[in-house]
């Protein structure tokens, strides 16, 4: 599948079947996390990597969506700000985007594999900091299912580029 074809099937999975994911397949899709660039190779992530199965429960306090807790595995995009690069300027510290590259490679890398993943954001931080048991200066930036989708993807509703790009200046 070349890239423009997996980013047009790539959609937020809503539905998951119970069927385990393979470790071979695990295995790839954390390396294309390892992979992704980040703010002066900082590499200021960390990924938890749950299996949902007994943790049913205290995984819906942290996300109470019933599609969250079907697939196999969750996993837990973390931020690690004391190692992220900040630029001089103004002291912008650039951990969460090298957290959200990560995890958009992992996200891709799954859907490549035929495998589904959402990105949540609307958590409960203060949960999830229990759940994983997550030190301080360990931020959850954003969550997602690992596992086989059992639903199908929606039309995409995007702006059009006319609206997203400008050319040479705003
Ligand atoms: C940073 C971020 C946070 C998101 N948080 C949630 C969320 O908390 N719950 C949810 O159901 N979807 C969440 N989504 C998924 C978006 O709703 C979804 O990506 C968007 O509607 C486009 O649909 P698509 O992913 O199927 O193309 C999030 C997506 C991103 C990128």
């Amino acid at each position: 599948m070349n890239f423009l074809n997996l980013v047009q099937q790539r959609y937020s999975v809503r539905s998951y079947q119970p069927t385990p994911v393979e470790d071979t397949k695990l295995a790839q899709i954390l390396e294309a996390a390892r992979l992704a660039p980040t703010a002066a190779n900082r590499q200021a992530f960390q990924l938890i990597v749950a299996h949902v199965k007994g943790r049913e429960a205290e995984l819906q306090r942290v996300y109470a969506r019933r599609w969250f807790i079907q697939a196999p595995l969750v996993i837990c995009a973390c931020g690690l700000h004391d190692q992220g690069w900040v630029r001089d300027a103004d002291g912008a510290n650039y951990a969460t985007v090298d957290v959200a590259i990560a995890l958009d490679h992992l996200i891709l890398a799954a859907a490549s594999l035929g495998l589904g993943t959402c990105w949540v954001a609307a958590f409960n931080p203060v949960a999830a900091r229990q759940v994983f048991g997550l030190p301080e200066g360990v931020e959850p930036i954003a969550l997602t299912p690992l596992g086989y989708p059992a639903d199908q993807p929606l039309p995409k509703a995007r702006k059009p580029l006319a609206e997203l790009v400008r050319y040479e200046r705003w």
